[in-house]
């Protein structure tokens, strides 16, 4: 058996709302639903291949399919995975405004990941439907949820807005810009890079000498993590995905990344392989693997090339080629990262006074300290 996989699951490209930056175009967002067999096909055959799964509900919407069939994908991990045994979990990314309390409880009692994209008082900027009404119904202890916020032109240097106003309700926050993929390509939601790091790094400091904070702030604590860290905890563009991922559209059709893949990294169908492993022996994979390794060699003298692995493949691809580095999201980490790193590095280096941090920077420089064994550099 493999470790562990992470399985992005879209059971309907439907969405009930139309975002102006979304990388599924609106004639990829079209009714159509997983069907039973394919979904038990899918779950069936991870379990007999994988320690761990983590299945990641997604899609178009997937609120918009009924509750049941969720209910059924529990049922089938529980049968296949075992009930008590922790092989697998689960998360929802929904863009909320379907949520409601029987949700809610289903997630609660199942113990489900919840992610929310919104972007607060910017919500609009980019999205149609509003999450807000739905997430105001729920009570505190309904309310246990993360954001991500996906940061567009308008909002790149309104990032340390953002953490501000979901700390202030304990809720935790994951920041990542508008890529060119989709809708994106030529509508001018794609943020200045410049401005993106800017913003970032506003966010940044804000947060880490946030000492009365209650929130990681996301990817800049996995970086942390990522620096600190020996083996290196991170965020999925940073994490040499390939052949950790998998995506699975409702027909059944895999790729490797849950952004708007093209065609030629289609890996083939679930329900026409006899195994997991056949898909990543596929063309396609091929395919986004030489690219992959083509671009990861021009970055071998990239002085944070262990905490990039070489980025991500698909956001390589949408901004200037899969073997070519050097595009936004390239800059947008190695000087993000750079600056996080420095900052931790700093306190390393000084008299190890951590009060006065945010506590979960405390948290994982104390830890450090007290075992320097691991400290990267
Ligand atoms: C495609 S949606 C699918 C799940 C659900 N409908 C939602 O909005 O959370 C998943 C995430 O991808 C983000 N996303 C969509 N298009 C994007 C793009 N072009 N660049 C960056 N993120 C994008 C969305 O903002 C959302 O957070
Ligand atoms: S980002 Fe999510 S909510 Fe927005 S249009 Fe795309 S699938 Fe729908
Ligand atoms: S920051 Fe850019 S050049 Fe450096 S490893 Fe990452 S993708 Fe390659």
């Amino acid at each position: 058996m493999r470790p562990y996989l992470s399985v992005v699951v879209k059971p309907t490209l439907y969405c009930n709302t139309g975002c102006s930056h979304c990388y599924h175009t609106p004639e990829e967002r079209v009714r159509g639903q997983m069907s039973p067999e394919t979904l038990e096909r899918l779950i069936k055959m991870t379990s007999e291949e994988y320690e761990s799964v983590w299945f990641i509900w997604h899609g178009g919407e997937p609120l918009t399919v009924p509750l049941s069939f969720y209910k059924d994908a529990v049922a089938l991990q529980e049968r296949y995975f075992g009930k008590d045994n922790y092989r697998c979990g689960n998360t929802f990314q929904t863009n909320g405004t379907l949520i409601n309390r029987r949700f809610m409880a289903f997630c609660r009692e199942k113990r489900i990941n919840v992610g929310v994209s919104y972007e607060g008082p910017y919500n609009s900027v980019l999205r149609e439907g509003d999450p807000s009404k739905a997430l105001g119904m729920l009570s505190a202890k309904e309310s246990k949820y993360s954001v991500s916020a996906t940061i567009s032109r308008e909002t790149a240097l309104r990032q340390r807005e953002l953490y501000e106003f979901f700390k202030k309700d304990g809720t935790n926050l994951s920041l990542s810009p508008v890529i060119p993929a989709g809708c994106a390509r030529c509508n001018g939601t794609v943020p200045d890079p410049d401005e993106f790091i800017r913003g970032s790094i506003e966010a940044f400091d804000a947060w880490f000498h946030d000492s009365g904070s209650n929130v990681p702030l996301v990817p800049h604590y996995l970086y942390i993590l990522n620096y600190l860290g020996d083996p290196t905890p991170s965020d999925c563009a940073h994490t040499s995905c390939l052949t950790k991922w998998l995506c699975i559209h409702p027909d059944g059709t895999a790729y490797p990344c849950a952004k708007a893949c093209p065609e030629e990294f289609r890996m083939g169908n679930i329900n026409e392989v006899g195994s997991i492993q056949e898909l990543f022996q596929s063309e396609g994979f091929r395919r986004i693997l030489i690219g992959s390794v083509e671009r990861r060699e021009k970055c071998a003298t990239c002085p944070v090339y262990r905490y990039c692995n070489g980025g991500c493949s698909m956001d390589a691809y949408y901004e200037c080629g899969l073997s070519e580095n050097g595009g936004d999201s390239c800059r947008i980490f190695r000087e993000v990262f750079t600056h996080v790193s420095d900052a931790v590095q700093e306190v390393l280096d000084g008299n190890g006074d951590v009060s006065g941090l945010n506590p979960f920077v405390r948290d994982a420089i104390v830890g450090k300290l007290v075992n320097p064994r691991v400290v990267s550099q």
